[in-house]
């Protein structure tokens, strides 16, 4: 697989700042760190826009827009906000932004790629990636600066040309940014809005450009909205009802262990993971109605007993990592968590869905 270009791309280049802080190595790559994804660049060269063609020129108009281009601008908020964090507090936030730097990025280098290889035969997709990659580029560079005032910087050099490149057909692709975009703009316009009440659990001025911010990724996820329903077939059938049920579930469930295994993060905000996970989760549902033929029940008894049991396997399985025991012994002892993992992933997948069209939202 050839990994994207974006090493010599001078946006790429441009995200790090120009002080010389520690150079933070990258966090072991597991199932739920952030991924980096690459496609089937022909097939999406040719692909057929003109059944959208109208909504997909529009949304890139909006783009052309560009309604942040003066919004990432620090300001002297930052000075010295970094020192004010207590040590527990700093490893859980850093951890936070090296998360969000890296999922931004890898948005960044799929969407610039993408842009890149199909110039020339799809003009129109080709210019709505290319300003999504704007978007993102400046995201990551706004989180990895944040990251300097704490003395530490994602190499993202290294993590373009060293990282694991998965590698997805362009429906797969649609259903995985599609929904990260849009969980996306939950996850931050829902702590922008529990902060606006709760200022004194600000612990740092990134929060405060969270507004605008998940707007961008509001575009992007109607950008992948409009491409579904130009290519209906990603949308319709049989096939595509499985396919969107596992990515909603895929999704959910990665978000909800991740998140309650750094609820530390979440307290310092305030928030309670899980509930805070609840929410988004019931928002990006609903919104998937719009465009994916079934969303799962979220609100079934059952749905967070099963998650809760994974998060139980999750720890059980991190102890088994942290032991001391022999590696054959280790592996011995993860195995019946992983069978219980794929079991409780397999009893929800299999939970019945609701059809979007019949899909009522208590509150709209
Ligand atoms: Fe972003
Ligand atoms: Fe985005």
């Amino acid at each position: 697989m050839v990994p994207p270009s974006a090493v010599a791309d001078p946006t790429a280049a441009s995200l790090g700042s120009s002080d010389a802080p520690a150079i933070k190595e990258p966090v072991k790559d597991t199932i739920l760190t952030p991924r980096f994804y690459t496609t089937d660049f022909d097939a999406m060269a040719a692909m057929d826009l003109r059944p959208n063609e109208v909504e997909l020129e529009a949304i890139c108009e909006e783009f052309r827009k560009d309604y942040n281009r003066h919004h990432f601008v620090r300001n002297e908020a930052f000075e010295g906000a970094a020192d004010k964090l207590d040590p527990e507090t700093r490893r859980v936030f850093i951890e936070f932004l090296e998360q969000s730097c890296t999922s931004e990025f890898s948005g960044f280098l799929l969407y610039k790629e993408l842009s890149r290889r199909i110039k020339d035969r799809n003009p129109l997709l080709a210019e709505c990636f290319a300003h999504m990659a704007r978007d993102e580029a400046r995201h990551a560079g706004f989180l990895n600066k944040s990251m300097a005032d704490f003395g530490l910087q994602l190499d993202l050099g290294f993590l373009t040309a060293n990282k694991a490149y998965t590698f997805f057909k362009p429906k797969f692709i649609f259903y995985a940014t599609y929904l990260s975009e849009k969980i996306g703009y939950w996850r931050y316009i829902a702590i922008f809005r529990h902060l606006e009440q709760h200022p004194e659990s600000k612990i740092f001025p990134i929060f405060n450009f969270f507004e605008n911010w998940c707007q961008d990724e509001n575009r992007h996820g109607d950008f992948f909205d409009a491409l579904m329903k130009a290519q209906p077939d990603t949308v319709r059938g049989l096939q595509a009802r499985l396919w969107c049920r596992f990515f909603l579930l895929a999704v959910f469930a990665t978000m909800y262990v991740r998140d309650v295994a750094r609820k530390e993060f979440y307290e310092a905000l305030g928030l309670d993971a899980r509930s805070y996970d609840r929410y988004v989760i019931a928002k990006t549902n609903e919104t998937s109605a719009r465009v994916f033929p079934v969303v799962l029940n979220v609100d079934h008894p059952k749905f967070y007993v099963r998650l809760e049991r994974l998060v139980r396997n999750n720890n059980a399985l991190a102890e088994a990592d942290a032991s001391s025991a022999p590696a054959p012994l280790k592996l011995l002892r993860k195995l019946p968590f992983w069978a219980a993992n794929a079991t409780e992933m397999a009893k929800l997948f299999l939970m019945a869905p609701i059809r979007s069209d019949r899909f009522q939202p208590a509150v709209r």
